[in-house]
């Protein structure tokens, strides 16, 4: 039996398809009864006419069209343009994803200077799975507050430990995602504040260096820029990298949030003369990512590995993951004790994290989300002794002070941002990164859309974020009477819906 909706489409389309028919014949007979520019329609409708015959009697790819015509042709058009219907029109403040309306504007305030302050209340309904911060019947007073101060290396007394002065950092993302004028403006922005940026996985840093900010360099399981021909650590690359002024550490990415496990293809026609020198790749050839580094194939020989990148490079060196089974963490750290070779800090990046592109059942099906893991992580490390050894970098939607100060509570000593800056950069949430079409320039190397993108301007809004989460740090901390996040344990966080063990499993939104 039909569906009355079915009936009236059937309809529908049956008029539609005589009615071009129709208009055709309406149109040519004013052309030439009344004033010949009718004829512009009667082409018009002609054209209509005749795709509507290929539609429904030639191709056979889509059945909607078979059956329905100009009128389904009509239905693909709309359906083309819902993302930015919704978002423009439709999708109210906070249900957009992966960052609402109201979060997002938060950070785009933030950005440009503008008054922080909201009047009336939350826009937020109350969530039982949201974590939220305990503060303190007695509040301390801002000035008493430890200065903000995380030193990477110090356990192993090494000359290059650095300090990381602010409680954010620019996360990992490779110029390559990201164009060039993108990457200045966050390094230029990173320089003024006096943050610290990490380089992502694209090689050499040609760009950030331009700007003088203080580097963290990744490896990822490619090793651009610090690669041999077989896809090994070219040891003397990335001595000489390592000893630039600018780099003041070294990330290996085993894996990430949005993409964990899984390698990457970097295909021959993308590979400029620029990025095929940038990442030391030939050109004329794909590059494989593989899913690991090749060096990396059990406990013994990553933490081997991980041994021979701090001896190479000399500096601060960590690992970057996202947490899959905790018992393998276990095993790893257990090696790192018994091989005394300990990484200088960890990134638990979560598995609600973002990327330049990855295929949808990674980004959705994979991966413990940070609020899970990081809790995980911090405690497998004090059960084996070695917690006070490194620190805990974290990553994921962690865009606003408050949530970056609930993962110190649950272990992180530094929160790390991707996302967050590309909104400081004026990001839309156009979801394009992974087709050169982002339309503000940050994830294009189109020259025309890049244009839009001034450097100056968008590195004093990547400033102005910076400061003012450290502001927002600074006076959420003193509300929780806390001197320092340093002291932060899980008693600052308050989990409406579960004791002190299973953290929340939905991710913040
Ligand atoms: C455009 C883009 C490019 C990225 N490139 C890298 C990369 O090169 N290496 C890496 O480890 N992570 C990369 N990431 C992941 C981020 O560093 C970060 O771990 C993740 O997005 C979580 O942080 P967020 O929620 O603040 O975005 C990228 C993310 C984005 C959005």
């Amino acid at each position: 039996m039909k569906s009355t909706f079915a009936i009236d489409l059937e309809k529908m389309s049956r008029t539609a398809n005589v009615g071009i028919v129709v208009l055709f014949l309406l149109a040519g007979a004013a052309g030439h009864f009344a004033s010949f520019y009718f004829h512009f329609l009667t082409v018009a409708f002609f054209l209509l006419v005749l795709l509507n015959v290929y539609w429904r009697h030639v191709q056979t790819s889509h059945a909607l069209l078979a059956n329905f015509g100009w009128l389904a042709q009509l239905r693909y058009i709309v359906e083309s343009i819902g993302p930015e219907l919704r978002q423009y029109l439709f999708a109210s403040d906070t249900e957009e994803r992966p960052f609402s309306r109201v979060k997002r504007a938060e950070v785009y305030r933030k950005a440009k200077g503008l008054d922080a302050t909201a009047a009336f209340g939350s826009l937020l309904s109350y969530d039982r799975t949201e974590l939220k911060l305990r503060h303190s019947f007695y509040p301390v007073d801002e000035d008493e507050l430890e200065p903000f101060d995380v030193a990477i290396g110090a356990s192993r007394q090494l000359d290059t430990t650095y300090h990381i002065r602010h409680p954010i950092m620019i996360s990992a993302m490779s110029y390559g995602a990201l164009g060039q004028n993108a990457v200045r403006a966050l390094a230029r922005g990173a320089k003024q504040a006096g943050a610290t940026m990490n380089t992502g996985e694209g090689g050499h840093p040609k760009y950030h260096l331009m700007e003088g900010c203080d580097l963290i360099f990744q490896m990822g399981t490619a090793k651009f820029g610090v690669r041999t021909a077989d896809g090994r650590l070219d040891e003397d690359k990335l001595a000489a990298l390592a000893a630039l002024d600018a780099i003041k550490m070294v990330e290996i990415k085993l894996s990430q949030g949005a993409k964990p496990g899984k390698g990457g293809l970097l295909p021959k026609e993308k590979i400029t003369p620029e990025i095929a020198e940038l990442r030391g790749v030939t050109m004329g050839q794909d590059v494989v990512s593989p899913a690991h580094h090749v060096e990396c194939v059990d406990a013994e020989s990553t933490v081997a590995f991980i041994g021979c990148v701090q001896r190479v490079s000399g500096l601060p060196t960590g690992i970057k993951f996202c947490l899959g089974r905790p018992d393998e963490f276990r095993a790893l750290v257990q090696e790192m004790k018994r091989q005394g070779t300990v990484p200088d800090f960890i990134t638990v990046d979560g598995g609600e994290g973002g990327t330049g592109a990855a295929p949808v059942s990674f980004l959705d099906e994979i991966g413990l989300p940070l609020f899970e893991a990081l809790p995980l992580v911090h405690r497998i490390l004090l059960d084996e002794g070695i917690r006070d050894r490194l620190a805990i970098f974290a990553s994921g939607k962690l865009i606003s002070a408050g949530k970056q100060l609930q993962a110190m509570s649950l272990g992180a000593d530094v929160a790390y941002s991707a996302r967050g800056f590309l909104l400081a950069l004026g990001c839309i949430q156009a979801l394009q990164c992974n087709q050169n079409t982002c339309p503000v320039g940050i994830t294009t190397h189109q020259p025309e859309l890049q244009r839009g993108l001034d450097i100056a301007t968008k590195a004093q809004r990547v400033a102005n974020y910076i400061e003012a989460l450290h502001h927002d740090h600074v006076e959420l901390l003193a509300a929780m009477g806390s001197s320092s996040a340093r002291l932060l344990s899980e008693e600052n966080v308050y989990a409406p819906s579960q004791g002190p063990v299973s953290w929340p499993v939905r991710e913040p939104s």
